[in-house]
């Protein structure tokens, strides 16, 4: 790896520093560890091994194979693969599943519920929904670029009881039905591969692929979010909006820079009569960030710079994504103390 800018070197340092010899296992998704973490932990039948995606600790696997295959990429002087850039899909996906935004949002089942089948994922769920277009498609385009030592045919995903046809299950149907996203996913795996790609040049195409696939799948489930609340509603919407802006900004999706920042998502389903910054078992983080998203819609509708299409511009240089990155670790640093900034020395 080439680059790296230097604040990223000096929050890894003190964060090291603070755990004090301890590792960064407090930092994985809930049940990672338990989760599979290699293909022979899964089923075979006639020759492919067999993922149920609708199942949490199955869908989590695929995240721990895929982080696991790619580590050789990222290999630093961080241990732990901390700098894998593939660390904030599976930590989203461990904050869905804490908030109990996979569960089913009608509440008909008990897919997801503690009082049920807590690690269900429902196929009613958008948030689920949405998450298994950012699973199942950088998963397979891994398999089919190569890196994950199995050939293309031999992995298969179930399908959800409902509403099969949305989903594609293995290489050659995902191909097939979103050309488009699954060869934004191979290009990112194939400049992973190449020993001249830069730190920033993995984040172009991460988040390239990552917003083609948000693009796509928001279009599919858009009525699921007539299950929610207004305020999980419209929630749902600024996120993908603020997930534009983000990627404009190449936001680095490494181990602790994503669990940092999701200390400011809301730790539970948002309720009618919700309103930021006034949520009273939310922190001051929590309350900031989401009144900041509700910001965003307006603030993409105006001609400004700090429109997407503004922001995307000024984003095309790199001192500018700098100075966002900064600002990004100054608010951080307001809200937790730990990642107060040493200067380089
Ligand atoms: C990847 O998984 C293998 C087998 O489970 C394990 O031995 C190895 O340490 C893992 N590598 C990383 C970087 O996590
Ligand atoms: C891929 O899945 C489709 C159904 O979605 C199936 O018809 C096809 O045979 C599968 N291909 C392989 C190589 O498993
Ligand atoms: C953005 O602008 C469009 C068209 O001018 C309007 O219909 C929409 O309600 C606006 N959205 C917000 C969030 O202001």
């Amino acid at each position: 790896m080439a680059f790296l800018p230097p604040w990223t070197g000096v929050l890894v340092y003190f964060f090291c520093v603070s755990l004090a010899g301890s590792d960064f296992s407090d930092l994985y998704p809930p049940l990672w560890l338990k989760s599979p973490g290699q293909f022979s932990d899964y089923r075979v039948e006639n020759g492919k091994y067999i993922i149920d995606p609708w199942v949490y600790s199955e869908r989590m696997g695929m995240y721990k194979i895929l982080v696991n295959k790619t580590a050789s990429y990222f290999e630093n002087f961080v241990p732990d693969n901390e700098q894998n850039i593939l660390w904030g899909l599976p930590l989203q996906n461990g904050w869905q599943f804490r908030t109990g935004r996979l569960a089913d949002p009608r509440r008909r089942k008990d897919c997801g519920y503690e009082s049920g089948d807590l690690l269900c994922i429902s196929v009613d769920s958008w948030w689920a929904d949405m998450n298994y277009f950012l699973c199942a498609l950088p998963f397979l385009a891994a398999v089919d670029s190569g890196i994950m030592g199995i050939s293309s045919d031999e992995v298969m995903l179930l399908p959800p009881p409902k509403d099969q046809t949305n989903f594609c299950l293995n290489v050659s149907s995902c191909q097939s039905s979103f050309p488009e996203i699954m060869s934004k996913w191979n290009a990112f795996y194939q400049h992973l591969q190449y020993p001249s790609s830069s730190f920033e040049d993995l984040l172009k195409y991460l988040w390239a692929a990552h917003a083609s696939t948000l693009e796509n799948a928001g279009k599919i489930f858009e009525d699921r979010l007539e299950y929610y609340s207004k305020p999980e509603a419209d929630f749902g919407k600024n996120w993908c909006v603020a997930v534009e802006y983000l990627a404009a900004s190449l936001f680095p999706t490494t181990l602790i820079i994503t669990h940092e920042f999701q200390r400011g998502l809301p730790p539970r389903m948002l309720v009618n009569g919700d309103r930021a910054p006034f949520i009273s078992d939310f922190t001051d983080f929590q309350n900031t960030v989401l009144l900041v998203l509700s910001f965003l819609p307006r603030l993409d509708n105006s001609s400004g710079l700090l429109s997407l299409t503004g922001w995307k511009f000024l984003m095309k240089t790199q001192e500018a994504r700098k100075e966002v990155l900064e600002l990004f670790e100054i608010i951080l640093e307001i809200f937790n103390p730990k990642f107060r900034y040493i200067p380089n020395v």
